[in-house]
């Protein structure tokens, strides 16, 4: 729903500067929604959400975006659109840009979506985010098979690599941004994970995969992408070695993405700001690339067609208002940190637009983002904006 024309929400007094008027429009937005009578009505809200950008909220310097599905990407899901367009100025693809999307067979390419949600983001002025070109999930096994169901041998292997990625990023080179060249190559002990492209090829298939990336688009910015960095120091040591041995090679990196899907308690603020600290001492940007909150217990996605026991679901019918708070709460906090390291962070990118969207349902009811299921946004929203307004 559009605000009225030339209503207090869309009207901004000539007198009054871009990010001053956000941050009044944020506050009247707070104010309707806590002194609307019987609770918020969905009116209210939606309107904050068109009224309030948090791309015009950020510091300068920052991207600040959502992952997109594929009904969102092709703009089926046009309030899910309209949201995307208001809010972000970045896009990461979910699933679209993943090996075996791209490339379920030898010498055969399935371009279709990965071009519409390329042309999403350019259509809108937006930095295009790729991923992933290298990773041990969603990949097709003939990648890494060789005769005899064996494993490929080396040259084999990098071969197959190489003309992935010459292909895919040489078909978009000008149109995407950056690149999770590799994703999640570290177990949590910060060892390199023993995945077929390492046993393949050994350890510089990392190496050898920026470089081919580099070779692709010269101009596309690179980054190493993996989770639990924050919380985890022994792998985000991990982490630091994969950037520093490129370096030392004199390999391009240009940011280390810390995937950020964190819960109430880990990783706690200090912790996250002292993964920024370590990280940026690689003199990179640090990036936020798929940032949500999981609120439900560590219990696991029921099995397939099975329901969930209660008490692994115990916000199917809503979030309480505690927890609701206690999200927003925990947002608040996080962007706090983030906008403590403003000059050494890139991007801050959520992994779905809304709850009803997010990968960490699967099966059941979780409210891990800053929109709810019917596009409203929720209490963490304005909590965050209040965060970047200042306040
Ligand atoms: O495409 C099929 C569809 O044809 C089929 O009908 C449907 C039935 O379940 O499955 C569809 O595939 C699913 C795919 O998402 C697209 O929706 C897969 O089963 C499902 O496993 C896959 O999950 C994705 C997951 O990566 C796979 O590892 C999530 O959407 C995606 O959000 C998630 O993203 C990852 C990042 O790439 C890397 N970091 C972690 C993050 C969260 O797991």
């Amino acid at each position: 729903m559009q605000p009225a024309k030339g209503s207090v929400l869309t009207r901004q007094p000539s007198t009054m500067s871009r990010r001053a008027f956000a941050a009044a429009i944020a506050a009247a937005a707070v104010r309707v929604v806590t002194d609307g009578p019987g609770g918020a009505p969905a009116l209210v809200p939606v309107l904050a959400a068109q009224a309030v950008a948090l791309k015009d909220l950020v510091p300068q310097r920052w991207l600040i975006g959502a992952a997109l599905n594929q009904n969102q990407s092709d703009g089926r899901d046009t309030v899910a659109v309209d949201l995307v367009t208001r809010q972000f100025n970045t896009i990461s693809p979910e699933n679209a840009l993943k090996f075996q999307s791209l490339h379920p067979e030898p010498g055969r390419f399935t371009f279709d979506a990965a071009d519409r949600y390329v042309a999403f983001g350019r259509d809108r002025g937006m930095a295009v985010i790729g991923h992933t070109l290298v990773w041990h999930s969603q990949t097709p096994r003939w990648v890494w098979d060789g005769p005899d169901g064996a494993l490929a041998d080396r040259a084999t292997m990098l071969a197959r690599m190489r003309t992935h990625i010459t292909t895919v990023a040489g078909r978009y080179a000008g149109r995407i941004r950056g690149w999770d060249v590799v994703n999640e190559a570290l177990n949590e002990d910060g060892t390199l994970r023993d995945s077929p492209w390492r046993r393949g090829i050994g350890d510089d298939y990392i190496a050898r995969a920026f470089e081919f990336a580099h070779e692709a688009d010269p101009n596309a910015e690179l980054y190493y992408n993996d989770y639990n960095l924050a919380t985890r120091p022994d792998k985000r040591a991990g982490a630091l070695r994969i950037v520093r041995d490129l370096q030392q090679r004199g390999i391009r990196i240009d940011a280390v993405g810390e995937q950020g899907h964190w819960r109430l308690d880990t990783p706690a603020p200090a912790d996250l700001d002292q993964a920024i600290t370590e990280l940026r001492g690689t003199g990179l940007p640090v990036m936020i690339t798929e940032l949500d909150v999981n609120l439900l217990p560590p219990a696991g996605a029921p099995a397939r067609g099975q329901a969930p026991s209660a008490e692994s679901n115990p916000y199917a019918s809503g979030l309480p208002d505690d927890v609701q708070q206690a999200l927003a709460r925990y947002y608040a906090e996080a962007f706090r940190v983030l906008l403590k390291h403003r000059d050494g962070i890139g991007r801050v990118t959520f992994w779905g637009v809304s709850d009803a969207d997010s990968w960490l349902n699967r099966g059941r009811v979780n409210h891990p983002l800053l929109w709810d299921r019917q596009r409203r946004p929720k209490a963490a929203f304005d909590r965050v904006v209040a965060v970047l307004t200042g306040k």
